[in-house]
């Protein structure tokens, strides 16, 4: 591996922290730390297994640059954080744009003056749901399907409502493809779909999958919701 030091933000959070044990285990010599400011409930309890892989843990705010004036070289940032849910922001939209949109703009300026490369978990929810929602399905016994239909690829329309959390991000990877051509800066933007696995603190608007089986394994309620509330959606989920 040709990087010596990998920062990870928000990276006491499900993916982030996957990824640092994973680098950590699979390169002892490369050093990695985590940024995070805590905000995701459950982030805290990864921190132990981070210290036992030998991952170093930074308390700090994307939304504040001097949180991000770090005293060692890094090379490689891996942008995990974020307010990640579809839900998120819509009382107050600050947070959600601080730290998705400003915060990676922060992150950028890091890797501009480090000359680090940055790769960007970006979102399936920069696609439009109009026009993801109008693409013809058909309703089976017990699912919808899409028969002539083979995915969203990245040539999928991308202008419409798409959620602030879709709308925070999508202006993200805006400004990283500025950043690319202004300053030679190597990303990855990676638009992830919904991902699930182990260290996810499930909730009601993120981690479903983490959260269907903790209701299951502590007999709580679950309904179905949209789309008739016949539970006939579909989705792939990817092991993180
Ligand atoms: N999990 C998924 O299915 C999925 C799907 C698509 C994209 N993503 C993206 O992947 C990234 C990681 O998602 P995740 O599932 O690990 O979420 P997560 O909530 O578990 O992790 C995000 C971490 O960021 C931290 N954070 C939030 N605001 C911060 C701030 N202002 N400063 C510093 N840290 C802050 C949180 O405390 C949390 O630990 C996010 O960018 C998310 O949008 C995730």
């Amino acid at each position: 591996m040709k990087y010596r030091s990998l920062l990870i933000t928000g990276g006491a959070g499900f993916i982030g922290s996957n990824l640092a044990v994973y680098f950590k285990s699979k390169h002892p010599k490369l050093k990695v730390t985590v940024f995070d400011n805590l905000i995701r409930k459950g982030s805290e309890l990864n921190l132990p297994r981070l210290k036992n892989h030998g991952i170093k843990f930074i308390r700090g705010d994307v939304r504040y640059p001097k949180d991000l004036k770090l005293k060692f070289d890094v090379d490689l940032v891996f942008e995990c954080s974020a307010e990640p849910s579809v839900l998120a922001g819509y009382q107050n939209p600050h947070y959600i744009v601080d730290t998705n949109l400003m915060g990676t703009v922060n992150c950028l300026e890091l890797c501009r003056q480090r000359k680090a490369d940055m790769v960007f978990l970006s979102t399936s929810r920069v696609y439009p749901y109009e026009k993801i929602n109008a693409i013809k399905f058909k309703e089976e016994k017990t699912r919808f399907a899409w028969p002539d239909f083979k995915g969203i690829g990245t040539d999928f329309a991308l202008n419409g409502p798409k959620t602030l959390y879709g709308a925070t991000k999508l202006a993200s990877e805006l400004i990283l493809q500025e950043y690319v051509q202004a300053y030679g800066i190597k990303t990855i933007v990676n638009r992830c779909g919904v991902i699930a696995g182990p260290w996810q603190f499930g909730k009601v608007d993120q981690g479903v999958f983490t959260y269907w089986m903790l209701a299951h394994y502590f007999k709580k309620p679950l309904k179905y919701i949209g789309f008739g509330a016949k539970g006939k959606q579909l989705r792939d989920f990817l092991p993180v």
